[in-house]
């Protein structure tokens, strides 16, 4: 399926001279939304994942179907301030922003095999900081799923350790 049909660029947003890949258009298509999240679930079928993450917020939209298909447990990142228990938490540097992302300290059991989950990489800082937070727990990141990579930035050069596998990418 040609994934980039659904998925709509919108120019100067949220601010100007970035070009936004909006994926609810995609989320709106029943057909291409269960496709696009099959597409993944498939890459990660034969890794045994113990549980997927995902950060907040699209990689919920992302994560937790997949760990559905794939009949695992779902691990929220979240940014600081929203988990109620005992977090772990790594600052971390966005394409447009900073902050830090937080992962509840016992969600992730030593040698747990993770699947991590989001729309879309960018300068890979949100994954960076998400590996970082999984592998403190003790847990293994056995592949990474997006829906959108920018091959402009340099993102996939911090995950060059890593098996990724991306639905679409945009030079
Ligand atoms: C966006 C996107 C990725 C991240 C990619 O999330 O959903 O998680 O940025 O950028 P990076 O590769 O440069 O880190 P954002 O923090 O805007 O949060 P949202 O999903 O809540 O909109």
């Amino acid at each position: 399926m040609d994934f980039k049909k659904f998925i709509t660029i919108v120019e100067d947003f949220p601010k100007e001279g970035i070009r936004f890949k909006d994926i609810t258009t995609l989320m709106e298509n029943g057909e291409a939304y269960k496709k696009a999240i099959d597409d993944m679930a498939q890459f990660a079928k034969d890794k045994q994942i113990d549980v997927v993450v995902g950060p907040e917020a699209r990689g919920f939209v992302v994560g937790c179907p997949i760990s559905y298909a794939l009949e695992v447990g779902f691990v929220p990142v979240r940014k600081a301030g929203k988990l109620p228990r005992e977090v772990l938490s790594v600052d971390y540097g966005l394409e447009y922003g900073k902050d830090s992302l937080t992962i509840h300290k016992d969600a992730i059991k030593p040698g747990q095999r993770v699947l991590i989950a989001d729309d879309l990489l960018a300068t890979g800082g949100t994954i960076e900081a998400t590996i970082k937070m999984v592998e403190e727990l003790g847990g293994i990141v056995a592949g990474i799923v997006f829906m959108i990579q920018l091959d402009y930035l340099d993102g996939s050069e911090k995950l060059k350790n890593y098996e990724i596998f991306s639905l679409t990418h945009y030079a």
